[in-house]
């Protein structure tokens, strides 16, 4: 069963904004994503369309793609260079199709892409072809576009037609059929025992379930955002898989507020940004509850000691709370290879609240287009 792209694709519903009504769609479309490709203890390698066998080859993966597409790669590179061993590099389209790239034997060249239509990653996978890849596998939300056309294998999305600008259910279905692709990658390579595999994939199963739950501090996050309307810069920090949802989060804020963002990894925080810091900075962390916590604690403290504005995004055993300049916005508790996909829900949230709050076109942000067709 596949979510069909025309129902209501251009209905708004009970929503103001297209960008709200996608947000509130990725329990369903997440669900439509896993549909048909994992059994209740596995990943079914026939969600590829071949002979799985092509996985077992695999030594090496490249994975190429734009904007909020590349962040979703990023997220890829843990979970695959993690469950399946491979070394795995991410690089953006439009640097990637200039140069010369060296490609290890045995290397899966994989693009992400909502639209199938970005001339940039249109234009490596051409350059690819020539490369000596094992093959190409397009994650792609449209069937009928021209990157699933020309690439050799591909993974559909299934989030149905995404209208508003700034990417949202997109990119969670990215990250759901990334981690399909990690762990089938990952099981053929034997690098995953069937217990392990078992328990992901029952993870994975609950994922729905934690971005309802996700959404339900909508109206927590629409206060919290309140106080950005006169902020000029923010600053994201995340430590492991958490970096490039912090990446996503300030491009989501940048894209529809117009609020300068950045985010760093937190152990760089000493190397450069500190120095920003401020009253009038906020700084807004996604803590996840793993061994990374104490460190990010610490990250925490340093900010906080240079009067920085503290947001900080986490589950209820981190045992943060609302405190001494410590916003805090509760984040449901999940297995830990999916908080990077239930930590993005509240910072599109919040996004899109400041960009409403401050009152710009939230579907249609000035100078920025939905699929970049052209250089
Ligand atoms: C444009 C859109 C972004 C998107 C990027 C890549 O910049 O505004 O939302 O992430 O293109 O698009 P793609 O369709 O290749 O994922």
């Amino acid at each position: 069963h596949v979510f069909n792209h025309n129902v209501d694709a251009t209905d708004k519903g009970e929503y103001r904004h297209y960008m709200m009504k996608e947000i509130y769609e990725q329990p369903k479309v997440i669900a439509a994503c896993l549909e048909g490709r994992i059994s209740e203890t596995k990943v079914l390698t026939s969600c590829f369309g071949v002979d799985s066998s092509f996985l077992k080859d695999i030594e090496n993966v490249h994975i190429v793609a734009c904007g909020t597409s590349y962040h979703a790669g990023m997220v890829a590179k843990y979970w695959i260079e993690d469950l399946a061993g491979l070394p795995c590099s991410v690089e953006v389209a439009s640097e990637y199709r200039y140069r010369k790239v060296a490609v290890p034997k045995n290397t899966l060249f994989l693009t992400l892409s909502q639209s199938g239509e970005t001339a940039d990653t249109l234009a490596a996978l051409r350059m690819a072809k020539e490369l000596g890849y094992l093959t190409s596998l397009a994650i792609c939300n449209v069937p009928s576009s021209t990157l699933v056309r020309e690439s050799a294998l591909t993974l559909l999305t299934n989030a149905g037609a995404e209208i508003g600008v700034a990417s949202t259910k997109a990119f969670t279905t990215q990250l759901t059929a990334l981690l399909i692709t990690s762990i089938a990658i990952a099981s053929e390579k034997g690098a995953l025992s069937a217990e392990k595999e078992a328990e992901l994939v029952t993870s994975m199963r609950s994922l729905p379930a934690h971005i309802d739950e996700a959404l339900k501090q909508d109206a927590a996050i629409k206060k919290v955002s309140d106080r950005f309307a006169n902020k000029h810069n923010a600053l994201f920090l995340g430590r492991g898989p958490m970096f490039p949802i912090a990446l996503e989060g300030s491009l989501k804020l940048k894209e529809i507020s117009y609020i300068h963002a950045e985010a760093y990894p937190a152990g760089e925080l000493k190397h450069g940004p500190l120095a920003l810091v401020d009253e009038d900075m906020p700084i807004i962390t996604l803590v996840p509850h793993n061994n990374m916590l104490d460190k990010l604690k610490s990250n925490l403290q340093e900010v906080a000691a240079r009067g920085g504005e503290l947001y900080v995004f986490a589950d209820k055993d981190t045992d943060l709370h609302n405190e001494d300049g410590v916003i805090f916005t509760e984040v449901p508790k999940v297995d830990e290879i999916l908080e990077p996909i239930v930590h993005t829900i509240p910072l599109q949230l919040l996004s899109y609240h400041v960009a409403v709050v401050k009152g710009t076109d939230v579907d249609q942000p000035r100078n920025l287009a939905k699929s970049v067709t052209v250089e």
